[in-house]
């Protein structure tokens, strides 16, 4: 990251700690929790999904020509793949025949692609290479390959659009300018796969994006994990465009800030950055490595949703296996256990009719203004484009009490 960039998020955090807690100037706001359960709201935040890149893999979980992955992202079944030249792929896992599951594996190396009901074979990029007894099958020769869906490398990550009718865009104009040069400054395309699990949760994905969305609960639902490392209640938070981020100092940078000349603060060696990309990804900056979550809501239930969880970490350190496996445990320690398992007993508890509405504070308005956001990228997506504005960036600094 440029140095000036580093130091201009130290100041932010600095000013935060001297301007102290700004309190609720208005009363809370209140949310119907129908927005977590709504099969109608579901559906079209699927097809939101859908028509939006998704952070399918890492760059490096295909390491090699031939490697491929199979996954349904917003129920599109998907093989992701390399091709010879280096080129990532992705198509519908159907095949062009009748619709069978063209390669059943999760993951592997292969030349071509061959369907298992009636052998019809298909090239790594989904174009159709071969139709089975094809005097049989018609008198016109038969072209159409598995359908290709959007989908390109870009920081480190493999993002696909899985709706394969769904306007082309690039993944740069849906980070939009900022966000973009923000992930290439902490070099997130530098980074390579270390780890990855999935969970399969009762819950709306929108409860698991709320936990990144505040930092309220830190000190009580975190009390035994990770709290003692964070200031209660302190982050810098930025709206970009549709999309959020927010950074939160570690305790050793508040201690960094006070005591030592700006020249030699070492700002993100003792940061948090949570950037909530709306909708369904979220990557968070770890004081040197990230973990992604791809969280992808099941197809028909508006409360089930699969996360999966990657940690990238620095190519040229990757080696430092040690320092990564603890870093790896710790995560899996707190985010599921705690964040996870707090957004699955509220989704158990609107399930059973026993919250009539949820109400936000001064310092958890981002969830709200999520919600919004999806709503509005909803509305958006069903009227013509409108000229994008390079620059989006909005601050919305807090220091609650
Ligand atoms: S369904 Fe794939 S070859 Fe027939
Ligand atoms: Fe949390």
């Amino acid at each position: 990251m440029q140095r000036e960039t580093e130091l201009e998020i130290g100041d932010r955090v600095r000013d935060l700690i001297e301007r102290g807690p700004t309190p609720a100037t208005t009363g809370f706001t209140e949310l119907d929790p129908s927005v977590y359960t709504d099969p109608t709201r579901h559906a079209q935040e699927l097809a939101l999904i859908a028509a939006s890149p998704v952070a399918a893999l890492a760059s490096s979980e295909l390491p090699a020509p031939g490697d491929f992955v199979t996954l349904r992202l917003a129920g599109v079944p998907i093989i992701v793949t390399r091709d010879r030249s280096g080129v990532v792929h992705a198509m519908r896992n159907a095949c062009a025949h009748r619709g069978a599951t063209v390669e059943t594996r999760a993951s592997g190396s292969a030349r071509i692609f061959s369907c298992g009901f009636h052998a019809w074979s298909y090239e790594l990029d989904g174009t159709l290479r071969s139709v089975s007894d094809a005097t049989l099958f018609s008198t016109e020769p038969c072209t159409q390959g598995l359908r290709r869906l959007g989908c390109e490398e870009r920081h480190g990550i493999i993002w696909v659009t899985p709706d394969a009718d769904a306007e082309p865009r690039s993944v740069a104009e849906w980070l939009g300018a900022d966000v973009d040069e923000l992930f290439g400054q902490l070099g997130l395309g530098e980074m390579v796969h270390f780890a990855t699990t999935e969970y399969d949760l009762v819950c709306n994905w929108k409860l698991l994006t709320d936990g990144f969305m505040e930092i309220y609960h830190l000190k009580y639902l975190h009390r035994d994990s990770i709290a003692p490392y964070f200031p209660a209640n302190l982050i810098a938070m930025d709206r970009f465009g549709s999309h959020f981020g927010g950074w939160l100092p570690k305790n050793r940078l508040v201690k960094e800030l006070a005591e030592r000349p700006r020249d030699d603060w070492e700002v993100l060696r003792h940061l948090t950055g949570a950037f909530v990309l709306v909708p369904g990804t979220v990557v968070q900056w770890q004081a040197g490595h990230v973990e992604l979550f791809s969280l992808r809501p099941h197809p028909n239930d508006p409360t089930r949703t699969v996360a999966r969880l990657t940690m990238m970490v620095p190519a040229e350190r990757f080696d430092a296996t040690e320092l990564w496996q603890r870093n790896w445990e710790r995560v899996c320690a707190t985010i599921p256990a705690e964040d996870f398992a707090a957004a699955v007993e509220v989704q158990a508890n609107i399930d059973a009719g026993a919250v009539d509405t949820i109400r936000l504070g001064a310092n958890e308005c981002l969830i709200g203004e999520h919600v919004a956001a999806v709503g509005e990228r909803m509305r958006r997506s069903s009227a013509p484009p409108a000229p994008a504005s390079p620059r989006e960036r909005t601050r919305a600094d807090s220091l609650v009490p």
